[in-house]
């Protein structure tokens, strides 16, 4: 047999070990202590909100930064940006839509992407969700001016994407997860990027944008370095850039979203980058809300065997290892304090351990209660379908790994309140 089917072989018999072990039994939740957020690596105790923004939220961000998703190695701001297609009667006349290029050049290589974007016609100055697709600008709508992506897209033979191209088939397969109309009715806009765009979710550091920060003769990230989280968390901090110099949109109210592993980096975004406003996680799971100690459903090392690429070599250190962890998930969540946050988890989606996603919120509270704002105040979960909505809101809604109306009402309910809209 050849080395590298014997490789692959190997490799697949990892997983397929790794989830057969998966334990979705709390009661067989090893014994573990949470890093204490307030507690200082020199032992100190933060007693302040100032304290905590200038002391120790460094420390916690940077702890992420080199041992879970990776420092993103170097600055790459916009070259040009162009807004290649613009419409004002978009939606049935509700809506603007705005067609954006972001190109970034350096080290001879060039990086592009797009942001689609929906204004509300009857709003100046909108605040605006800014969520990443999983198959392309052209699939979140049935509109047929939206752009089809040129990138690497993965194949969905329901969707007609066979060769890793996007083709005139998917456009608006994806519309369940966008309440769109709802969206743009309660004058909020929408923004939406393509993360393949960004980096292709794949582990190879040939494409996207790692390699427009590589030092010389470089070919792949250090082991503190960014892997695709990081990297897409930066493509949401670059459509910021853009959004500062749209006088559209109200660049001050920019709440980021995302499902799953995009829930994972917008959570991430949301921490490096404390112009975004409010930070919402659906069903983020493992590497995203859920506490890794609890290795209750998906676990660190099984994330890092399926996904290699999805954060820095140095997490895979903590594989089996989580209580070597120096923080845990909940320590991500109060990166975002005092902004509001928002966890939502869903019912049949064991995998992404809800309780652990919920917990999280609870364990980052103590932050938030440093600038007056109040988290999530019991250890009991509410029940399903009745979300708690303080300045951490949450809920457990019925039904799988998804995005449903219901997650956006909650969403759209939150940043009312939270915003000050
Ligand atoms: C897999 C993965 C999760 C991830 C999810 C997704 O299930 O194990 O960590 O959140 O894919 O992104 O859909």
């Amino acid at each position: 047999m050849k080395y590298s089917v014997l490789v692959l072989l190997f490799f697949v018999s990892m997983v397929i070990n790794a989830q057969n072990n998966t334990n979705y039994d709390e009661s067989k939740i090893p014994e573990y202590k949470l890093p204490d957020p307030l507690l200082m690596l020199d032992g100190g105790k933060v007693t302040d909100a100032n304290m905590w923004m200038k002391n120790r939220r460094p420390e916690i961000l940077h702890l992420f930064e080199e041992q879970v998703y990776g420092r993103i190695p170097g600055k790459l701001d916009i070259s040009s940006f162009q807004v290649v297609e613009e419409n004002s009667s978009a939606l049935d006349n509700q809506a603007i839509r705005k067609q954006v290029k972001l190109k970034f050049n350096n080290n001879n290589k060039e990086l592009e992407f797009h942001i689609l974007i929906y204004l509300p016609k009857d709003v100046k100055n909108a605040p605006v969700f800014l969520a990443y697709n999983f198959y392309g600008n052209h699939s979140i709508v049935n509109d047929k001016d939206v752009l089809i992506t040129k990138a690497w897209v993965r194949n969905n033979e329901q969707f007609g994407i066979n060769d890793n191209k996007a083709t005139e088939q998917s456009r608006g397969t994806r519309t369940n997860r966008w309440a769109i109309e709802k969206i743009i009715s309660s004058g909020f806009g929408l923004a939406t990027i393509y993360y393949g765009e960004v980096d292709p979710d794949n582990n190879d550091f040939s494409d996207g944008v790692h390699p427009l920060l590589y030092s010389k003769n470089q070919t792949k990230p250090k082991d503190n370095e960014w892997g695709s989280i990081s990297a897409w968390a930066w493509g949401l901090t670059k459509a910021m850039d853009y959004f500062e110099k749209d006088k559209d949109i109200d660049d001050s109210r920019v709440i980021v979203m995302g499902h799953s592993r995009l829930g994972k980096t917008s959570l991430w975004a949301g921490a490096l980058d404390e112009r975004f406003a409010m930070v919402i996680s659906n069903n983020s799971g493992c590497g995203g809300a859920a506490l890794s100690r609890r290795k209750i459903g998906e676990t660190v090392e099984v994330m890092n065997v399926r996904f290699p690429h999805w954060c820095c070599t140095n997490y895979d250190f903590y594989n089996s290892n989580e209580n070597a962890l120096p923080i845990d998930q909940h320590m991500l969540i109060a990166l975002i304090a005092p902004r509001p946050v928002y966890i939502a988890s869903a019912e049949k989606d064991k995998w992404a351990d809800p309780k652990g996603e919920y917990l999280s919120g609870y364990y980052a509270s103590p932050v938030y209660e440093l600038f007056g704002k109040k988290g999530l105040s019991s250890t009991e979960m509410p029940a399903v379908n009745h979300p708690v909505q303080n300045t951490i809101g949450y809920h457990i809604r019925s039904g799988k790994h998804d995005v449903t109306d219901f997650d956006w009402e909650q969403y759209i309910k939150f940043a009312n309140a939270n915003l000050n809209l």
